[in-house]
């Protein structure tokens, strides 16, 4: 049987010069697909709000949305390292409240949990670390304050970035994301640090990439930040095949006698 990644794989990895990989699943499809590839993390992103769920951002995302499908990604992996991603409000409150919420993510299947934010998540990560919980932090653009920051936006400079990230290693994070940093900084924050850095929109100097899987596919013709490189054209090429069915339903062109028993 093929032995899932850990986190000290991860590091290994990096260690060895190697780039991480990172694509977000939600479900059996993007799961089986994800594994198959031989992608290294499979993060269960609370952005399954914008892209399963149809809600204009993340702040939506209940905690038993995440972990019905966290269960299903954990299930339909046996390769990749899974991270779910505590959504807003399932750790904001106390850090008892954030704790005991990364605990059901592990009890779902997950490997390690995700988080938004620098200094206001520090104790959190710390007492997760104290209880067997891995971290990874998220810093840069946070979906989460998409309120606070009036759009998908960065409202810290380099030395913040760069102190937060510090303060995140030492609490314990495993890895870091990094979001809409300029390339150049997060250059230097992935310098800073001895973690990994997981970058989304954040140049070729972190040392692995993440991508949302419906954004890279091209499920999303609509979403064109510039990040983003699509691998393929779902969208056009999924419309032609329905069209062509519903033709071929409407004429009498399918089912044909090969499909009939
Ligand atoms: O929710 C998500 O998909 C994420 C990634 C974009 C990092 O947080």
């Amino acid at each position: 049987m093929q032995k899932r990644l850990t986190i000290r794989d991860i590091h290994n990895k990096v260690d060895g010069g190697f780039k991480l990989s990172m694509v977000t699943a939600y479900d059996a499809f993007s799961a089986r697909l994800v594994d198959r590839a031989e992608i290294d993390i499979a993060l269960v992103g609370d952005s399954l709000g914008t892209t399963v769920q149809g809600r204009p951002d993340t702040l939506g995302v209940e905690m038993q949305h995440m972990l019905y499908h966290t269960e299903i990604v954990a299930r339909c992996t046996q390769h990749c390292l899974v991270v779910g991603d505590m959504p807003f409000g399932s750790y904001q409150v106390s850090t008892d409240q954030g704790v005991s919420n990364a605990i059901a993510f592990l009890k779902a299947g997950a490997n390690a949990v995700k988080l938004e934010g620098g200094k206001s998540v520090l104790p959190l990560v710390e007492r997760m670390g104290e209880v067997g919980i891995p971290v990874m932090g998220h810093l840069g653009f946070t979906p989460q304050s998409i309120n606070q920051t009036s759009g998908p936006r960065l409202n810290k400079d380099k030395s913040e970035l760069i102190d937060e990230a510090r303060l995140l290693q030492k609490a314990g994070a495993f890895a870091i994301v990094l979001e809409m940093v300029p390339a150049a900084i997060a250059k230097e924050v992935s310098a800073a640090v001895n973690v990994p850095t997981i970058g989304i929109g954040a140049g070729p100097h972190t040392d692995g990439q993440v991508l949302v899987f419906f954004d890279m596919l091209g499920f999303s013709p609509d979403f064109s930040p510039k990040f983003l490189k699509r691998y393929m054209n779902f969208d056009e090429q999924a419309l032609k095949a329905l069209r062509q069915y519903k033709a071929d339903v409407e004429d009498g062109g399918f089912p044909a006698k090969e499909h009939s028993y």
